[in-house]
């Protein structure tokens, strides 16, 4: 699954901003690099105040991405090349520029008001303890004119709905209904956990934890999951929903997948935090195996996105460990996400602070794709944010012809991972650390692949012998395993 952020792919118009016509005329690319299916994030209308993750209409374009003409269009294409199209949908919160809020806070009487979550302030201040994205700040905002506080988890703009209402749930599921009807293959929920609310759980201790929302994990929420499942098992073929659901511990993250009637994948976000460790990979692997497989559920492995510095910044740019990082990413059990300039090992850009536009402080990873080598990377216009560096030397044009490049690597596992089976859907066994190298074998009966990462900057030998290499992250010496190497060995038994 390759997740395109649509303002940074690629632009058709010169408007410095990537459109949905730029993302078709690079559907050659990702039908070459191998990818299955895009995700694509938000391109409905919207004052883009979280750049599209606050919707100001859940069943349309908006001007800077194209039209629903180009929309169907790229659907058209891309399924033409077998490209599957999943779509970001964002039930938790609304713009405050919705007409459903606008409506709702116009009085307390107002027939949408029961759509958000009102409340009066207690001893003088909001009504618990919620702190909003990004901030330390309350996650309430008091409005003047109806006297009472509205409830958002992230910005003031971005106010929460309200999915105990009834109504609020079946003009949700129209939403959804309109994009499966015009042939989306699925959809990326957004905060998915946040969806039902018990405004009286404490989660100032938990909180601590991650610098993200209330956590807000309660049991409603799982019953608003499968009536948007029931919605998606309506529609012929398979329509997928991806859950984010950020918390980090895999046991509570497998809840979200019911019993096979709520999401059929879930984001697993412990790898983002864990930094470059074999033990703690063998940890964060050897527990969401544990907490998924007695449910049949699959995982899912992402090493960026566009919310969290990209895994080549995180990794300071090693190049060895980027590449061994990719390899590992695609050779798990489980559906790989890979944000788009991962296969280029591009880095997060250094903004400075008059380009700063996220008020989440993420525009480093958001920066635009570099196509070409020439100084405008293949962008019309100036883009909206400065290229990340090196960005010549990492575009496509510079690394597709280049059979050691990190792209053509990137395609060589997708294409591994294709042809083996072991690789695609075997069970994933014996997974072990010695603290510099992270092993694991993937199996389907009479095939056993071992991946072995070497975690460490030093050279180890002895392994490998006898084994016949099928892919290794640089040029593989015999015996050998290089500081930060990453090999896929066929193990004849
Ligand atoms: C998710 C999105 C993030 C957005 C937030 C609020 O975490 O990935 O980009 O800002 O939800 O919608």
């Amino acid at each position: 699954m390759y997740q395109i952020y649509p303002r940074s792919f690629r632009d058709s118009d010169g408007d410095g901003v990537g459109d949905l016509r730029g993302v078709r005329a690079q559907l050659s690319y990702l039908s070459w690099l191998g990818v299955d299916a895009l995700w694509l994030s938000p391109i409905f209308p919207s004052p883009m105040r979280d750049f599209g993750y606050d919707v100001a209409d859940f069943v349309g374009v908006d001007a800077v991405f194209g039209s629903l003409e180009d929309f169907d269009d790229l659907v058209g294409a891309a399924h033409e090349v077998g490209l599957r199209v999943v779509l970001d949908w964002v039930p938790n919160h609304t713009s405050i520029d919705h007409p459903w809020f606008v409506e709702a806070r116009r009085s307390r009487s107002s027939e949408h008001r029961d759509w958000y979550l009102w409340r009066d302030g207690v001893a003088g201040g909001p009504p618990n303890n919620w702190v909003r994205a990004w901030s330390d700040q309350p996650a309430w905002t008091w409005d003047d004119e109806t006297d009472q506080y509205y409830l958002h988890c992230f910005l003031p703009s971005q106010p929460d709905l309200n999915w105990e209402n009834v109504r609020v749930r079946g003009a949700m599921h129209q939403t959804l209904r309109f994009w499966l009807d015009r042939g989306v293959d699925g959809i990326r929920m957004d905060v998915v956990h946040l969806l039902g609310k018990e405004l009286t759980v404490d989660d100032a201790e938990e909180l601590r934890m991650l610098s993200h929302v209330p956590l807000n994990d309660v049991a409603s929420t799982h019953g608003y999951l499968r009536e948007i499942r029931a919605v998606l098992d309506d529609y012929d073929g398979d329509r997928v929903s991806i859950g984010e659901v950020y918390l980090l511990d895999p046991d509570r993250v497998a809840d979200y997948y019911g019993d096979g009637d709520e999401l059929h994948l879930s984001f697993n976000f412990a790898p983002l935090h864990i930094g470059w460790r074999a033990d703690a990979w063998r940890d964060v692997i050897v527990r969401t195996q544990a907490a998924l497989e007695p449910r049949d559920a699959w995982p899912t492995w992402v090493l960026s996105n566009h919310d969290t510095p990209r895994i080549a910044t995180r990794l300071h740019g090693d190049e060895q460990r980027v590449r061994s990082a990719m390899v590992l990413l695609l050779s798990l059990r489980g559906t790989p996400f890979l944000f788009a300039g991962e296969e280029l090992g591009l880095e997060d850009a250094v903004i400075p602070e008059a380009r700063v536009v996220d008020p989440g402080g993420r525009d480093g990873c958001r920066a635009p794709i570099p196509w070409t080598i020439a100084l405008d990377h293949g962008w019309p216009g100036v883009p909206w944010l400065p290229f990340a560096e090196y960005a010549g030397r990492r575009s496509v044009e510079a690394q597709r012809d280049d059979g050691d490049s990190m792209l053509s690597l990137t395609r060589r596992v997708i294409e591994l991972r294709r042809t083996r089976t072991a690789l695609r859907h075997g069970t994933m066994e014996n997974v072990q650390s010695d603290g510099r190298v992270l092993s694991f074998d993937r199996m389907v009966s009479g095939e056993r692949l071992r991946v072995t990462v070497n975690f460490s900057r030093e050279e180890i030998t002895g392994l490998q012998s006898d084994d016949h290499v099928l892919l290794s992250s640089r040029r593989h010496r015999g015996g050998l395993l290089a500081a930060g190497e990453a090999v896929i060995c066929e193990v004849k038994s």
